[in-house]
């Protein structure tokens, strides 16, 4: 369970601009505050330049739980993921929501901006934000994830 004292990462391109304008304001109704690392308008940007900055700050602890989306929400994903202690899930659905919790510890969601409604997207958020990891044989698999060269 995420406390509503924790300030949340937020960030989308263009993309799914409008679906970070539409959780802030959830969230913020919610006791959230959020930390928006842009964009700040519908204009053409290039979701690498948005989605680093968040992920960098979750890599370092700065923040510890983040919200992202582009159109499809794989562009976002796919740079969050090139950090060491970021787990971004990708999620089309709330039981997708609740298991990257329960099962990868995910500390990014990761939504798809131009293919679910809004209010399901809020959905995903109250239940990634409510569910913690389950640990035991999860735990294990999430240890084996980094990169051992
Ligand atoms: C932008 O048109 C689109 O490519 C971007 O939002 C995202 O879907 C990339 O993965």
């Amino acid at each position: 369970m995420i406390e509503n004292s924790t300030i949340l990462a937020i960030a989308s391109d263009h993309g799914g601009f409008e679906m970070k304008e539409f959780l802030k304001k959830k969230l913020f109704e919610s006791g959230f505050r959020t930390k928006d690392f842009g964009t700040f308008s519908e204009d053409s940007v290039d979701y690498p330049d948005i989605i680093h900055p968040l992920a960098k700050a979750i890599n370092e602890n700065e923040y510890s739980i983040g919200i992202i989306m582009c159109g499809s929400g794989n562009g976002a994903q796919i740079v969050a993921n090139k950090y060491p202690n970021v787990r971004a899930g990708l999620c089309w659905n709330v039981e997708q929501a609740m298991l990257t919790r329960l099962h990868n510890n995910a500390n990014i969601l990761s939504l798809p901006g131009r293919f679910i409604p809004f209010d399901q997207a809020w959905k995903m958020v109250e239940v990634f934000l409510s569910t913690d990891f389950e640990g035991g044989r999860h735990e294990k698999r999430v240890n084996k994830i980094p990169i051992i060269l």
